[in-house]
């Protein structure tokens, strides 16, 4: 079928965003067809489209999709006409070390992504979605859930009766408070605003902190934690808050180098990391195994991600223009 699709013109920027169609192809050898019902917001997509990582061809954006199958190549035996699937970040790593050569496969960036209505592509790109949830559901987790799943996880690793912090509501954050609260730990959440700080208490939060109010916040964590500090942290900040959660983690604690919010670069306190022994650790996303092992958490727990709201896949810059004004509380989302 001639599916709708939208376009991200060189150069990118929200004014050079356009509507048009693609034509998928009937799936190869390793290939499935999918109807793409879904897709969720990241920073990722939002530096594509609105210019900052401008794509130098025309490109079709977004790098989460979630669907059924509808057509399966020859030899693929995983999936089956009508599962419900869900995309994975970096289609080309599949499990154990990064490997520097499957930066240039993420969709919506280095190839084209899921704005569009059907896409055939290799199988090993997709994971069945969690049972139970709905295409949008799913669509949260390619990027904002499998960061925070492997952020804690896989490279903390998370114990049960450690301490997390997170900073801000947005999609990573709230999942990492979902997934450490499922795995036992204690959570510290700031905030800049008191009535998220109250959405995060009602889905855990141990213990509430509005940044705004409380610049030194790093000081508050560690009166938190009487004195010691907390065992990991989830880092989106970026240079406005490094120097904070640095002051937060405990001895030997782990930082997870996630975000850039407040921008990409800035001092580091180095007899800091030094004295503390602090491991920073930068990560992308994650392998197609490590979804699968998320997968397979989510369905042993229940967990459901918390979307904010939906727009359709023709509104993709007012979904943009909302994610700007930092209203959002979790994940934002596309029906397509
Ligand atoms: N490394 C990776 O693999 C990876 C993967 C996904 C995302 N990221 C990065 O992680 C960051 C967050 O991504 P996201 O998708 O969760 O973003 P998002 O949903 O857009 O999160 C925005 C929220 O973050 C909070 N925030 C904004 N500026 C802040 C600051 N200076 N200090 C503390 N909190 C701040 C705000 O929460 P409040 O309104 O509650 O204050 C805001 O609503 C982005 O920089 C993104 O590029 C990295």
């Amino acid at each position: 079928m001639t599916s709708k699709a939208i376009y991200v013109q060189p150069g990118g920027g929200f004014d050079h965003v356009t509507l048009g169609t693609c034509e998928p192809t009937a799936p190869k050898a390793g290939e499935i067809t999918v109807r793409i019902r879904a897709s969720s917001l990241n920073y990722h997509d939002y530096a594509v489209v609105s210019g900052m990582w401008p794509p130098p061809v025309p490109r079709i954006p977004m790098s989460d999709g979630a669907g059924e199958v509808v057509a399966v190549g020859e030899g693929v035996n995983e999936f089956a006409i009508g599962d419900h699937v869900v995309s994975t970040f970096f289609p080309s790593w599949q499990e154990g070390q990064p490997e520097i050569d499957s930066m240039g496969t993420v969709p919506g960036d280095g190839v084209d992504g899921f704005a569009c209505q059907q896409v055939t592509m290799a199988a090993i790109g997709f994971t069945h979605a969690p049972k139970g949830y709905s295409h949008a559901e799913a669509a949260t987790l390619t990027c904002a859930g499998l960061t925070a799943w492997r952020a804690l996880m896989v490279d903390g690793p998370l114990k049960p009766g450690e301490t997390v912090l997170i900073q801000g509501t947005g999609g990573v954050s709230v999942f990492a408070l979902q997934f450490a609260k499922v795995a036992g730990a204690t959570v510290i959440a700031t905030s800049s605003s008191d009535e998220k700080l109250a959405r995060l208490e009602t889905l855990g939060a141990d213990h509430l902190i509005n940044y705004r109010k409380h610049e030194n916040w790093g000081d508050l964590v560690r009166e938190l934690t009487a004195g010691r500090g907390v065992d990991h942290v989830i880092e989106v900040g970026g240079p406005a808050t490094l120097a904070q959660s640095m002051i937060a983690t405990r001895i030997g604690g782990h930082i997870a180098v996630i975000g850039i919010l407040s921008g990409m670069t800035g001092t580091l306190p180095l007899l800091a990391v030094l004295t503390r022994q602090l491991r920073l650790q930068g990560l992308v996303v994650g392998s197609r195994r490590q979804q699968i092992e998320m997968i397979r958490a989510i369905e042993a727990t229940g967990l459901r991600p918390v979307i904010d709201r939906h727009f359709p896949l023709e509104e993709l810059v007012e979904a943009f223009r909302y994610q700007e004004t930092n209203r959002h509380f979790g994940k934002i989302c596309l029906d397509i």
